[in-house]
């Protein structure tokens, strides 16, 4: 392997963009919404996350990310994860407050993975008890306990902190000799993003500023959108699931402060080549697909957010987790041609300039070179990935469908979104599989009017009923439905039940109550009659809180099939709805939609396709 020109390849490429006259201050941060993304939240009950330190640099606003999946309290509250099966598809989802793909900015987003195999002990932190939100950042003596969330590998973190930063990178007047703080020689922890060397959970604030990075780390690659796919190739081969990278020990194992094999050698420490990861190259695809406006925090020109359908890879694990990291450079200067050439003063740009720019008289700008190029980053809290059942064919796809969303109103849980199924729109063929399932949290604030209403303690919740096209608000007669069927082609009653009240057990009358005696019992109080954990219409007596599993169901009814959350939907406030369309199935509707219905879903797929 020849890591030394891989090094060099890469250090010759690095570096970031200049603005010689776009004195613009990037805000670019980056949330993702399916699989819900922290924030480097966790099980906070504020509008603001506590730690911004916590796990990794996000860089975004602290009112962004989803609170911890989980029902309040401590370790003996267990919460199933989120799990999804070998080559099943799941979007991932996101929204980012720049443009990507409209030529006028220079961006790239990566998606990358990791799990126990590379991050040995990767967890979200568990609450010690009901008031705790388990938001500290970890440290040497914390690194063990559950309490605290952990991502990269302490080691992986020491490695970092010893090794000399790369000095070939622009760091613009981030140097000692002008303001700054950084030496030719300073850790790689100390960047021109992170000059002050922060700590943030135990991430290599250089490898996130970075990417690829040129030394081991433990993401996997999922894929890269570019603003120039010629770039793809080289990605590619260069990413570290296919190609190997190096790192300088010393005898004993210790970490080194060299970094690059020569230097390594002749500082008389050790050079080792870590092998790739052994996985699949990642997917290299044209940012302008994900042509998000610019300050738009929102959708795409075909109404939905801008996502990737990940399939999931054959990686088996207990606990992985999913980033986005998005890099942004507006800027008339080159992202890859520029370097510590072109630091300060060889380039003019610097901290907070107060010249006369060639005018009569000085004008001061706001300049603050550390975030002239930038990268976000979001993650998400820790899935399984699955073994594909052997039950079902190989020709058949997996399907996972979701929920994001948090309580609240639009205005209440920006940057977060409102409920919604994802994907809200979906095509399958007959015999393939959907893999209901979806989670929340119950550490999002109780939040009136309007905010889905639900016991005190009860989160978010949400359920699937069948209703007769996206346009109406109520389920359809529940003997009629036709989604989903048993394999004699009649409706899988079972199954519809199960996803309505979400196994909670409405069999027993003192567990699940009716209207009335939940009345009495509240002495005729309506709004305690709704919030009361009996009241199982309103989903409050869940058995798992904000997780529920509908497991796998095979698609074998013809139809185009419209469905909503009854608990969230509130028209014309919050539109919890999806659409199902299954073609080649083994049974036809046996209700057929009326043709104005169905062009009315005709016309609606034809506007999400556009
Ligand atoms: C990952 O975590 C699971 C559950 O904690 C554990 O059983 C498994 O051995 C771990 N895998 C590796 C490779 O450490
Ligand atoms: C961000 O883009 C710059 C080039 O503009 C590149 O050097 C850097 O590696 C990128 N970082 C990430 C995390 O994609
Ligand atoms: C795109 O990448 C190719 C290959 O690295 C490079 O030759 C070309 O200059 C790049 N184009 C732009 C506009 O960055
Ligand atoms: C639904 O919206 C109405 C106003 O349109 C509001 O008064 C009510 O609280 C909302 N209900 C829920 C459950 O969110
Ligand atoms: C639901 O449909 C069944 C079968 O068509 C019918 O017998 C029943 O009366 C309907 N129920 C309601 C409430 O419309
Ligand atoms: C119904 O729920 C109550 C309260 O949890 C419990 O005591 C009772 O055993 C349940 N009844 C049945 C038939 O399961
Ligand atoms: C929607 O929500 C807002 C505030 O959450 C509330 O004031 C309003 O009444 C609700 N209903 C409608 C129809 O807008
Ligand atoms: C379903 O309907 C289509 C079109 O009307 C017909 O060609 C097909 O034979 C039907 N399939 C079954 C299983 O009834």
């Amino acid at each position: 392997m020849k890591n030394t020109q891989l090094i060099f390849g890469l250090s010759a490429l690095l570096c970031f963009i200049l603005l010689n006259q776009l004195f613009v201050f990037i805000k670019a941060d980056v949330y993702m919404h399916n699989p819900r993304g922290s924030n480097d939240r966790n099980c906070e009950f504020h509008a603001n996350r506590n730690n911004a330190n916590r796990l990794f640099d996000s860089q975004n606003n602290a009112a962004g990310g989803y609170a911890c999946p989980r029902m309040i309290g401590g370790p003996e509250v267990v919460t199933p994860r989120m799990y999804y099966y070998v080559g099943s598809e799941l979007p991932i989802e996101w929204t980012s407050q720049h443009s990507c793909g409209f030529r006028n900015t220079y961006c790239n987003v990566v998606i990358q993975y990791m799990c126990n195999d590379t991050a040995p002990n990767l967890r979200d932190g568990t609450p010690e008890n009901e008031k705790d939100a388990a938001t500290d950042t970890i440290s040497e003596a914390t690194n063990n306990n559950p309490r605290y969330g952990l991502h990269e590998p302490m080691e992986y973190y020491m490695k970092c902190r010893t090794r000399r930063r790369n000095s070939g990178l622009y760091i613009a007047d981030q140097r000692q000799e002008n303001w700054g703080r950084l030496l030719e020689n300073s850790p790689a922890v100390e960047t021109r993003q992170n000059p002050n060397g922060n700590r943030h959970g135990w991430e290599c604030p250089e490898e996130r500023d970075y990417y690829p990075y040129w030394h081991p780390t433990p993401w996997k690659d999922i894929a890269i959108f570019t603003f120039n796919t010629s770039m793809c190739q080289w990605y590619q081969e260069n990413s570290e699931n296919v190609r190997g990278r190096g790192e300088c020990l010393q005898e004993s194992g210790a970490p080194s402060p060299f970094n690059n094999e020569k230097s390594c050698i002749s500082g008389g420490h050790n050079w080792h080549v870590r092998p790739a990861h052994g996985v699949d190259p990642p997917e290299c695809i044209s940012a302008d697909i994900i042509n998000v406006r610019d300050n738009h925090l929102g959708n795409t020109y075909n109404g939905q957010l801008v996502n990737y359908k990940w399939y999931i890879p054959n990686d088996v694990h207990e606990n992985c987790v999913v980033r986005i990291r998005y890099n942004i450079t507006t800027g008339d200067y080159h992202p890859f041609e520029t370097d510590s050439t072109f630091n300060y003063p060889k380039s003019p740009l610097k901290q907070d300039p107060f010249e006369n720019f060639e005018y009569p008289s000085w004008l001061s700008l706001a300049v603050n070179t550390n975030q002239y190029g930038r990268t976000f980053q979001d993650r998400s809290y820790v899935f399984s990935i699955k073994e594909r059942p052997s039950t079902i064919p190989a020709w058949a796809k997996i399907y996972n469908l979701n929920v994001r969303g948090k309580r609240g109103n639009i205005v209440q849980t920006f940057p977060s979104t409102e409920y919604d199924f994802v994907p809200n729109f979906l095509e399958a063929r007959g015999g393939d599989f959907i893999h209901i399932q979806w989670t929340g949290s119950d550490y999002n604030p109780q939040r009136n009017p309007n905010d889905a209403e639900g016991a005190p303690n009860t989160g978010d919740r949400s359920n699937l009923v069948q209703s007769d096209n996206s346009g109406f608000n109520y389920p359809r007669n529940y003997t009629r439905v036709t989604m989903f069927l048993k394999d004699d082609g009649t409706p899988d009653l079972d199954f519809i039940t199960r996803l309505a009240f979400i196994d909670q057990p409405i069999q027993n009358t003192s567990e699940c109550m009716d209207w009335k005696s939940l009345l009495e019992k509240n002495g005729g109080n309506k709004n305690k009659a709704e919030q009361d954990c009996n009241n199982c219409a309103k989903l409050n007596n869940a058995p798992n809180g904000p997780y529920f599993d509908g497991g796998l169901h095979e698609l074998k009814a013809n139809g185009m099939f419209a469905y909503m959350s009854t608990r969230n939907n509130n028209f014309s406030n919050r539109s919890h709805k999806g659409y199902l369309i299954v073609t080649g199935a083994r049974f036809n509707n046996s209700d057929k939609l009326k043709m104005s219905m169905t062009f009315i879903g005709l016309i609606f797929m034809i506007i999400l396709m556009l």
